[in-house]
């Protein structure tokens, strides 16, 4: 156990020595991969919404559990200050996230409740996954539209 404990440490130490001064912060990485499963875990579903995937209840309800997983991450440690498009390359967070805090919570609070829909009807067959995939997808937008800078 102290061993692979040590070993470990050891690990993390060579990492950070090896870390350049440009790379992202941990918590800008970390939000980009939140937001990368979730893209993975909804295009699941709108593949099958499609035909494009072929319905299969429990992988339905393994990307609906799992966009409900991650919405119930706390967004807040991962939206430190200075880690807007303006401080730094690498992101497209608006600056205005960090001037409407309480509205981007809610904003998230509506993707969970969203997820929760979607949770419900994924066993429930392909066509009940159409309807909760637009309510999902009006809440990325509604988030990207006001706090996500375009693509440069
Ligand atoms: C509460 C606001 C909010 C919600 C809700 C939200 N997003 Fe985002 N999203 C952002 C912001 C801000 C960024 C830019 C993050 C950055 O670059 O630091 C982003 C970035 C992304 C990215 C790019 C990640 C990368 O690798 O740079 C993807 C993909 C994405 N969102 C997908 C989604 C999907 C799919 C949903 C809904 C299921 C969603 N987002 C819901 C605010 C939100």
């Amino acid at each position: 156990m102290y061993k692979t404990f040590a070993a470990l440490a050891a690990a993390t130490a060579l990492t950070a020595t090896a870390a350049f001064a440009q790379d992202l912060p941990k918590e800008v990485k970390a939000r980009q991969g939140q937001f990368q499963i979730m893209a993975i875990n909804l295009g699941i579903l709108g593949g099958i919404a499609k035909g494009a995937i072929e319905y299969d209840a429990a992988t339905a309800q393994a990307a609906a559990d799992s966009l409900v997983g991650i919405s119930m991450v706390n967004p807040a440690p991962l939206w430190v200050e200075g880690t807007d498009e303006m401080s730094i390359e690498g992101t497209r967070a608006k600056a205005e996230i960090w001037d409407n805090l309480d509205d981007v919570v809610a904003k998230w609070n509506a993707f969970g409740e969203a997820a929760k829909v979607m949770q419900a009807a994924a066993g429930e067959g392909p066509e009940a996954i159409g309807p909760a995939l637009g309510t999902i997808g009006g809440t990325c937008k509604a988030c990207h539209d006001a706090y996500r800078a375009p693509q440069s």
